[in-house]
């Protein structure tokens, strides 16, 4: 029986020490002691070992135990609830809430919105096209000859080779896409990125962005064809902003021209971006060549149109001073949270 004592003891004083900071410790407790399988019961069916002489005294001990344990509980209980409370007191309600940092859209994507909603007023639709493209698309039905050095594996990245599919090097494929669907009056324009095995540097990257127009009517001319893309840079880059057209050669155009703007930077004075000219170049146009028309069963002799293709990064260069290519596809925070525009 002195044992049975001893052992009360013993539980008493573990019961005693015992602390719980959470509920599921004081369940832990409830568990333990005075739970169906718990150690007060253990303790109670010893009653039955115990003497009849000694029953008196021993009920007693047994039932403080048990009143000792069961108080435990209870202020563990209430002292759990208190801690609680004064968690949520520590709160304080009045304090501004954590800022939820809102995304910026990407300068390229600012930009290509802006060129396309400036066409879009002038009645163009925007027409897309797969970046994987074949040879025909990208190369043949834009008039590019067989031995055309943009052919060359240098220039493309080849998927495939026989038969050829590719990233496309330009988004003069989407002209090819829309005629193949479409007949004339054609109004459309192309944004897209575009693939070229360049070395990626500063000023050049294996893969970029451009946005292609194109009109196809009865009587479109080269006037036409200036006089929009001059209502696109007054309007993109501000009524200030002088153009000239420089002839150039494309194979899918005839005459072709490329267009200049006075440079933004320095306002035409000559500086690093226009190389000291006061002109820098956005874009290539041109009028469609007639065997493009052909291609796609246009007659050339009824329908006349023109075409253009600008970089869309060219662009973004110029507007916001971006003077490094790689900065656009690095997703340095840094840089892309400078460009709140919201379109
Ligand atoms: N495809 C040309 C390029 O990638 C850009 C271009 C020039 C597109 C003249 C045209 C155009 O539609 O008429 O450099």
């Amino acid at each position: 029986m002195e044992q049975l004592l001893q052992q009360i003891e013993a539980y008493k004083k573990e019961v005693n020490d015992y602390q719980a900071n959470n509920a599921d410790a004081v369940e832990a407790f409830r568990i333990k002691y005075l739970g169906t399988k718990g150690l007060v019961k253990t303790v109670m069916g010893e009653m039955k070992n115990v003497p009849n002489e000694r029953k008196k005294e021993f009920g007693q001990i047994l039932n403080e135990f048990k009143l000792f344990v069961e108080t435990k509980f209870q202020s563990l209980t209430e002292s759990n609830a208190q801690l609680s409370t004064s968690d949520s007191e520590l709160i304080d309600w009045s304090l501004p809430g954590d800022t939820v940092a809102v995304g910026t859209r990407h300068p390229l994507s600012i930009v290509r919105n802006q060129i396309v909603s400036i066409f879009k007023r002038l009645g163009f639709a925007v027409a897309e096209g797969p970046e994987i493209e074949d040879d025909w698309h990208n190369f043949g039905a834009m008039n590019l000859p067989e031995d055309h050095p943009a052919r060359d594996m240098q220039d493309t990245f080849y998927i495939n080779q026989n038969p050829a599919w590719l990233l496309r090097t330009h988004t003069s494929s989407v002209q090819a896409r829309v005629m193949e669907k479409q007949k004339p009056p054609i109004r459309v324009i192309c944004p897209g990125r575009v693939y070229r095995n360049e070395t990626i540097s500063a000023r050049a990257h294996c893969f970029f962005h451009q946005v292609e127009g194109l009109y196809i009517d009865e009587n479109v001319s080269f006037a036409d064809l200036k006089q929009t893309l001059y209502f696109f840079v007054q309007e993109m880059f501000g009524k200030d902003t002088k153009v000239r057209f420089r002839p150039s050669y494309f194979p899918f155009t005839e005459p072709s021209a490329e267009m200049d703007i006075s440079c933004l930077i320095c306002g035409g004075d000559g500086c690093n971006v226009c190389k000291h000219t006061g002109w820098v170049e956005i874009l290539g146009s041109g009028m469609v060549h007639p065997k493009v028309l052909e291609n796609f069963g246009i007659d050339s002799n009824k329908y006349t149109g023109f075409a253009f293709g600008m970089g869309v990064e060219r662009i973004c260069q110029l507007k916001y001073r971006v003077n490094d290519l790689r900065l656009y596809s690095q997703n340095d925070v840094r840089f892309l949270k400078q460009f709140t525009g919201a379109l």
